[in-house]
């Protein structure tokens, strides 16, 4: 089975690496320049050319992209190839109702099955293996990327997607998968739904989890690991970048994720002074892909924040285990939230006073989020008016943006008031 076996740049030199690394970081900037007119304005207001790249390290005096670089030049304003040639479109939510959009050559979802499958073999795959996945299919990247990287390695795949947890405990009875592709919060209800279903969650076929999509802990992963007897194993990625499979621990040292920097160069820098910091520091993690070319990302501002760790498992770098961001995203039960959405939301309500605070706890494993709302002006807090649009407004986060909320309305005066910035996310799971 030669898709089991390490390829090559897997066991190689960090000096092979460093020089294949710098000939496809040429490749892409020039690549960048010539084809997007968004990236050749970036690196002329920079004053930067592709020729300046004399070393690696020179890709420090080149502009970072974020996502709103990606939002203003909605939906494909960003790509580096005519759209008629971009295979697939995905797309994740965003603050503002505009998505941020990514695009695919066909080379591109070549190249993404390709880490895919590393990543799953990495986690611990073996010939022969069923494998369930209940990441979302659809313009989510986990379910498609999870699905193409398993067929790729050669594997059965069951592409259940997310939700209809009763079903797919009954599938994972009947068709006996080893391995489950699962954001960690939602194998938990899946964990609760087999136990609700008289069935021991560790007598269940599955010997490997491939978790990720959310930050999750080591306890997180030890809670998992014992109650389910499996394997559990860490997998990174994001939309821009590429999807799943940017990173994926090894399953013999789950120390992190190996970053697979033949594909995705890695830089941590300062998230105020944006000013790189040396590898083993805390920051923002960056990424410059170095082959995608429907979308090339020139120091893609990830807002996770990590330290990059030497190799262990394999030469190329590792991360530390992601648990916080940047900015003030929540991801809840591993769908993303941003304040703004909710905003959106209870601005619609003439009942709600446009104040409110997200509060996150956590009940067992699980994050709950709480939105504290003020009833809308001169109306009491428990009168009809102001339950009932609690009620819309809990059923429209749910529909809109795709999470529970606890809608709690208060009093006027009962969220806190800010002389600043509002503070719109009390995180209460760390006290
Ligand atoms: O979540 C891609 C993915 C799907 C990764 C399935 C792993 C498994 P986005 O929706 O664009 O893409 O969200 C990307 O999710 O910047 C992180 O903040 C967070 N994230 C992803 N994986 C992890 C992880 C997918 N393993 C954003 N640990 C990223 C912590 C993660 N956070």
């Amino acid at each position: 089975m030669a898709e089991f076996a390490l390829e090559l740049i897997e066991k190689a030199s960090v000096d092979e690496l460093r020089g294949l690394q710098f000939k496809r970081l040429q490749g892409t900037l020039r690549h960048a320049y010539r084809n997007s007119p968004a990236y050749r304005a970036k690196f002329d207001a920079a004053g930067v050319h592709p020729d300046d790249l004399r070393s690696l390290s020179d890709l420090r005096k080149f502009p970072f992209t974020t996502k709103t670089d990606l939002r203003d030049a909605y939906p494909f304003g960003m790509f580096a190839v005519p759209r008629q040639q971009c295979v697939r479109i995905h797309a994740s939510s965003g603050t503002t109702g505009k998505p941020t959009v990514v695009g695919y050559t066909k080379n591109d979802v070549e190249t993404w099955s390709h880490v895919m499958a590393r990543s799953i073999r990495a986690a611990g795959a073996r010939p022969g293996d069923l494998v369930h996945v209940s990441y979302g299919y659809g313009l989510f990247t986990g379910g498609l990327g999870a699905h193409y990287g398993a067929e790729k390695l050669g594997l059965t795949v069951v592409p259940f997607g997310g939700g209809q947890t009763e079903r797919q405990v009954q599938l994972i009875r009947d068709f006996q998968p080893d391995i489950i592709m699962v954001t960690p919060s939602y194998m938990l209800a899946i964990a609760d739904e087999m136990e609700r279903q008289g069935m021991d969650p560790q007598d269940c076929s599955l010997r490997l989890g491939i978790f990720g999509a959310e930050p999750w802990t080591n306890d997180m992963r030890a809670a998992i690991e014992q109650r389910l007897g499996i394997d559990a194993v860490d997998i990174y990625g994001l939309s821009e970048v590429m999807g799943p499979g940017v990173a994926n621990e090894c399953i013999e040292t789950k120390d992190g994720p190996t970053i697979w920097e033949d594909h995705f160069y890695p830089e941590i820098v300062d998230p105020e002074t944006g000013e790189p910091v040396p590898d083993g520091e805390l920051g923002e993690l960056v990424f410059t892909s170095l082959t995608k070319e429907a979308l090339p990302v020139i120091r893609y501002r990830t807002r996770d924040l990590t330290r990059l760790l030497p190799g262990t498992a394999r030469t190329m770098r590792r991360m530390e285990k992601i648990t916080g961001r940047s900015d003030d995203m929540m991801i809840v039960r591993g769908v993303n939230v941003f304040p703004t959405q909710i905003e959106e939301l209870i601005l619609k309500h003439a009942a709600l006073a446009p104040h409110y605070q997200c509060i996150l706890t956590r009940e067992g494993p699980l994050d709950s989020l709480t939105v504290a709302v003020e009833a809308g002006p001169g109306l009491p807090h428990d009168s009809g008016d102001a339950q009932a649009a609690a009620e819309r407004l809990a059923y429209e986060i749910k529909v809109y943006i795709g999470t529970s909320a606890r809608i709690e309305v208060r009093p006027a005066g009962g969220v806190e008031r800010s002389v600043g910035k509002a503070k719109r996310v009390v995180d209460q799971r760390r006290l």
